[in-house]
């Protein structure tokens, strides 16, 4: 099978620069090689080429509308496009509010598809709730059906409706969220699994409930969207918004293998690397190097070593 990789240069989710160039490092870091390897035909599709419009007043408290509205518009064609073709679709990051486009665009071809949300933030404040207005806290609130009458018509977005069920969603490594998003959460029942429930049951519960909350019913394409700061700071440090307490490398990779093994992953985001927050060129290689080992694991990279006919053996 064929994967695509797509760089998505965007920052106008959040107010901190330099998270335009995360596609360049993880590039620089060796991701379309490490994919090769792993014998996919890998078609890099480069980078979006997104438009920073100059007058965009904030809507309510709302940073940058129009412009994170377009470029999520261009995002939702570009996956849609790829998926309809027949890739698996890698998406690099960018802030996280590029997910709205992202998700929008694989459920146009995939209506059934199931979101797991891997970030130590849920990311589903809306206008009204979020303390930031940045954007890169609200896309799981564009998305969900469920919240429809909470969201006010945002300039910009007028191109997309929610199209995502509620229960379809399972969230793993959630630290800070805010106290409107927790109560959406609860409200609508949705599956998530806090640090906490990480330390309390185990990676391996963690992802066999996530699996089977979203999977039991039918067997549907999975899109990932994953924020590198759900891994602990130490191990990724170049990101926007990090929290302490995080995943350690090995749930990081625990979670993916899983994801793998179902067979059933269709597209994902790997958002959130800024390489401009870094303390050094070496915390930068880090975040970019654990990126592409969580995009590689993804897609099958294991730790207990490919099954290869005897022939090719040296
Ligand atoms: N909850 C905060 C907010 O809404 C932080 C969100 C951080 N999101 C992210 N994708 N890093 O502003
Ligand atoms: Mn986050
Ligand atoms: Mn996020
Ligand atoms: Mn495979």
């Amino acid at each position: 099978h064929s994967v695509a990789v797509l760089g998505a240069p965007f920052s106008r989710g959040q107010k901190r620069g330099g998270v335009e160039h995360g596609p360049k490092v993880i590039r620089d870091a060796g991701l379309i090689e490490r994919l090769s390897g792993l014998d996919y035909s890998v078609h890099d599709f480069g980078d979006l080429n997104f438009h920073y419009l100059e007058k965009d007043e904030p809507y309510m408290d709302v940073k940058f509308p129009r412009t994170v509205g377009a470029a999520n518009k261009m995002m939702c064609g570009a996956v849609s496009r790829a998926v309809g073709a027949g890739h698996t679709l890698v998406m690099l990051g960018g802030d996280h509010s590029l997910a709205i486009g992202s998700v929008a665009g694989h459920a146009q071809q995939c209506p059934d598809l199931c979101l797991i949300w891997v970030d130590a933030h849920a990311d589903i404040n809306t206008p009204m709730s979020s303390p930031s207005g940045n954007l890169h806290g609200q896309p799981v609130a564009f998305m969900l059906k469920e919240l429809q009458e909470k969201m006010p018509a945002i300039p910009g977005f007028s191109w997309m409706k929610p199209f995502l069920s509620s229960r379809d969603l399972v969230y793993i490594g959630l630290r800070d969220v805010d106290p409107g998003e927790h109560h959406i959460l609860k409200d609508l029942g949705i599956q998530y699994f806090t640090m906490r429930d990480i330390d309390r049951l185990g990676i391996q519960r963690v992802m066999e409930v996530t699996l089977d909350h979203l999977l039991s019913r039918k067997q549907r394409p999975i899109h990932l969207s994953f924020d590198v700061d759900a891994f602990d700071p130490s191990l990724a440090p170049a990101t926007g918004t990090p929290v302490n307490g995080g995943l350690t490398y090995r749930e990081g990779i625990y979670i993916t293998e899983e994801i793998h093994n179902t067979g059933l992953l269709s597209v994902m985001d790997l958002v959130e690397v800024n390489p401009m927050l870094g303390a050094s060129p070496e915390a930068v290689e880090a975040t970019a190097s654990l990126a592409v080992d969580v995009i590689a694991s993804c897609l099958g990279q294991t730790r207990e070593g490919a099954r290869v006919s005897i022939d090719e053996i040296p």
